[in-house]
């Protein structure tokens, strides 16, 4: 059985993500997305919340997995058995960001190979970052998120 792991911080897990994953599920058996809980104070979701909103969305799909994991993506990737990490291009921007990755990746574990993957173009203006600052502007996002998911719910009131 072939496993992908698809690590990211997902804050939120967009629909640019969503496509990224189907795509993903062609290649692989099973594809296990695991969220990076980095120590950044000014996410919008907790680690927990976004482990909920991406279990949620692939509730009953047995070739999904989700895990949150803080040491490097290689060394999870190693634990899960995985013998890709996949990751999303949408721009020459994530191009640069991501050969850099992929080839520190490669110097610390050389079995596992990176598989870039585009973002289909009709989402590949989408990301978390623009989510959150539209967000934060009062803005409906319901239209870059996950067909049917309501952000909303997943954010804790403080
Ligand atoms: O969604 P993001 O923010 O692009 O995800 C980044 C993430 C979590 C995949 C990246 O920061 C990461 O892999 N962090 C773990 C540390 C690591 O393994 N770095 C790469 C080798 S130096």
């Amino acid at each position: 059985m072939r496993t992908a792991i698809f690590p990211g911080s997902f804050d939120p897990f967009t629909k640019g993500h969503a496509a990224l994953v189907e795509q993903a599920l062609l290649l692989f058996d099973k594809v296990v997305i695991a969220i990076g809980e980095n120590v950044n104070k000014n996410s919008l979701l907790k680690a927990e919340e976004r482990e909920r909103l991406i279990r949620d969305y692939y509730t009953d799909n047995p070739k999904i997995e989700v895990i949150r994991y803080s040491t490097l993506t290689g060394d999870i990737a190693r634990e899960v058995g995985a013998t890709a990490i996949i990751r999303g291009l949408r721009n020459t921007i994530d191009f640069e960001y991501e050969r850099t990755m992929a080839q520190a990746n490669r110097r610390i574990f050389p079995e596992l190979q990176s598989v870039m993957l585009f973002t289909p173009a009709e989402v590949s203006d989408i990301s978390s970052s623009t989510i959150r600052e539209l967000l934060a502007f009062g803005r409906d996002v319901s239209e870059l998120m996950p067909e049917g998911v309501r952000l909303e719910n997943y954010l804790t009131k403080e």
